[in-house]
């Protein structure tokens, strides 16, 4: 692409130009799409209700920009090399004309079945190219997609559907997952009893397992587009309409869906995919998450397919059938670039260097990572051992809200330092903020990261509930966009990420709102009352640590615990699941009721040295009795 970013002094060069005028800057980039019609304005903003607008007017399809920008030159090369769960199954390859055809089918049948623009429809799927032809043919016919991982239960599923008045849930019959078979099918026909919106579900056959299909409202994928023409016309969006909601946990007790719009995210999935990973022409880049998060979103679909590039997706996970996989798959397809996160970096390095031993990983170019802060030790493990010290390793700071990379290094262009996410991509201007919201300037400084600029692929709202868009991200800080993080500019101008600052933590790289898993505990009938921290976790970056408050009658104590865990794990899912479970006869809590989470973080980590001054809390004494039954006392 023309806009990719070269060398160092082009990357100041195109940094400044971003910030002396953000509308021309990214009206060039804009240009090099394919617009039905062009925009009016470059941008319309103001963060107070918040309001923004990029390529006012402006008319498109993502997907022409995918496929009819591509076919003549990309017909056949490869869109998306497909390596299954079980390594002896055969792989897909699926050309950027075969895709085309098969999104062109499958909208065809979503109308058929009755979808139509404005629609929402979720994806609750394995990692397959069909995952991948869903979410283009909603967007092709102008339905709005909103994933949902495959792991989440049954009432998380429902929650998001209910949340979004979704008209269809596609899904499958069962998942492979390493070893496992998870029957996602019976987990949708439980959610689907408590959706009402629900009109459809479509099933795509992917295990075999037997599954109840449910007459009339259930119809199987391969009916569905069966005799279904592959050619399809895409519908003329706007720029400003909705491409996809996609829910993640906050401080809130509920997931909120940010919501995501199709002209400024298409133009940012593919910019920062370009210039982060420096993609050339031919190359094959894998990202190794799951299409159930914004990364899979921006940087398995969208980015990479916008950019013409080749894109492996895994359908299993790291360790199965044994440890190597990772390297296997990179030596088998010559993988180029290759984006993981910490926690699959930290579970690896555990099964130390003999796994990757039989693998030459010499096609590797960029190695990249996200999800939290990479722990030096681990950033030395990756770029030493999987990029043989010669591959730059890109630690991408960005979330949910901003759609695509925020702040990082350009690979082999700008520097990289260890744990350090870097420098802002050319158009995003962040700033460190102390609790007055004062700018911070110059190097040395700590605080709050905001962003004080609109930039394309930014969340617009949160469905359904703008003021909580407004309240969450744009009301702590005047005229700025509030991240959650806490970040560092060193004394040579690099960013360094220090965590999130308010009650979510990150466990495995996954967002997790410490009310949301309260929530689930508290509906376990023995619990009167729960408090969630995050402690350090060797793998996952960090854990969850439940201090509960219980009726004991008629249960142990280990059984309790346990019925506690497997509540979290039913209502919210497997990843939610708490690591430790405390049941403790009271919590911290200041005079007027709030509780000292601080102190709870602080037992959690096994640091007892300073729990500050508990002499005013309403119960000071519960404070040692926590301590004790901790066992650290
Ligand atoms: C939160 C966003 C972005 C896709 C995956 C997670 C943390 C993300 C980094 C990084 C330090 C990071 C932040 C952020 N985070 N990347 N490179 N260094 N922290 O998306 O679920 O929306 O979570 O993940 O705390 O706020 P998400």
């Amino acid at each position: 692409m023309s806009h990719k970013i070269q060398t160092l002094s082009g990357y100041f060069h195109e940094y400044q130009k971003s910030v002396t005028n953000p509308e021309a800057f990214w009206a060039r980039i804009a240009e090099s799409f394919h617009w039905k019609k062009q925009w009016d304005k470059t941008l319309e903003w103001n963060f107070e209700e918040p309001d923004v607008k990029w390529f006012v007017n402006g008319k498109l399809n993502i997907t022409e920009n995918i496929f009819e920008r591509h076919l003549y030159t990309k017909g056949d090369t490869p869109a998306i090399i497909w390596e299954p769960n079980g390594p002896n199954e055969a792989n897909r390859i699926v050309t950027y004309r075969e895709l085309y055809e098969m999104t062109n089918q499958f909208c065809n049948a979503l109308e058929a079945q009755g979808i139509q623009k404005g629609d929402r429809v979720i994806i609750y799927m394995p990692m397959v190219p069909e995952a991948a032809v869903a979410m283009l043919a909603c967007a092709r016919i102008g339905a709005i997609h909103s994933v949902v991982f495959a792991g989440f239960s049954s009432s998380s599923l429902a929650d998001r559907i209910n949340d979004c008045e979704a008209k269809m849930v596609l899904t499958s019959d069962g998942n492979f997952r390493g070893a496992k078979q998870i029957p996602v099918k019976a987990v949708v026909d439980e959610a689907v009893e408590n959706t009402p919106s629900i009109e459809k579900v479509i099933v795509l056959k992917r295990t075999g397992e037997e599954v109840v299909m449910k007459e009339g409202r259930d119809v199987w994928w391969h009916d569905a587009i069966q005799g279904q023409s592959s050619e399809y016309t895409a519908k003329e969006m706007d720029s400003e309409d909705l491409l996809f909601i996609l829910y993640t946990s906050g401080s809130t007790g509920k997931p909120k869906g940010v919501v995501h719009t199709t002209g400024g995210y298409m133009v940012y999935s593919e910019y920062s995919f370009s210039n982060v990973f420096q993609y050339s022409q031919g190359d094959v880049y894998w990202c190794t998450a799951d299409i159930g998060w914004i990364t899979g979103h921006s940087y398995i679909v969208y980015g990479p397919l916008l950019a013409g590039a080749t894109t492996l997706m895994f359908e299993g996970v790291p360790t199965f059938p044994h440890a190597g996989r990772f390297w296997e798959i990179v030596d088998k397809y010559k993988v180029n670039q290759f984006y993981t996160a910490p926690t699959a970096i930290r579970a690896l390095q555990v099964y130390g260097l003999e796994p990757i031993a039989p693998y030459s990983l010499d096609s590797l170019k960029v190695i990249g990572s996200v999800g939290e802060p990479i722990n030096e030790e681990a950033w030395h493990w990756y770029h030493d051992h999987i990029g043989k010290g010669n591959c730059p390793l890109v630690d991408t700071w960005w979330q949910t809200e901003t759609g695509g990379i925020m702040i990082s290094a350009l690979a082999g262009i700008t520097p990289n330092k260890p744990a350090h996410a870097s420098l802002p991509l050319p158009g995003i201007q962040p700033v460190i903020v102390d609790a007055e919201g004062n700018e911070l300037k110059g190097n040395n400084v700590e605080g709050n990261l905001c962003i004080k600029f609109p930039w394309p692929s930014m969340l617009r709202t949160t469905y359904g509930d703008h003021e909580k868009c407004k309240n969450v991200y744009f009301s702590a800080y005047k005229n700025m966009y509030f991240t959650g993080d806490g970040a560092k500019r060193d004394h040579d101008g690099y960013l360094r990420i220090l965590g999130r600052v308010d009650d979510v933590i990150n466990v495995s790289g996954h967002r997790m709102g410490t009310a949301e898993v309260e929530n689930a505990i508290n509906e376990h009938p023995k619990v009167v009352e729960s408090a969630v921290v995050g402690y350090p976790h060797d793998v996952k970056g960090q854990g969850i640590y439940a201090y509960v408050i219980c009726d004991m009658e008629g249960r142990t104590e280990e059984s309790l615990k346990q019925e506690i865990k497997d509540t979290v794990r039913k209502i919210i899912g497997p990843i939610a699941k708490p690591d430790m479970v405390q049941i403790v006869p009271g919590l911290p809590k200041t005079r007027s009721g709030k509780i000292m989470r601080r102190i709870l973080r602080k037992v959690a980590s096994k640091d007892i040295s300073n729990l500050g001054d508990t002499s005013t809390l309403l119960n000071p004494e519960v404070v040692d009795q926590i301590v004790e039954g901790a066992g650290l006392k």
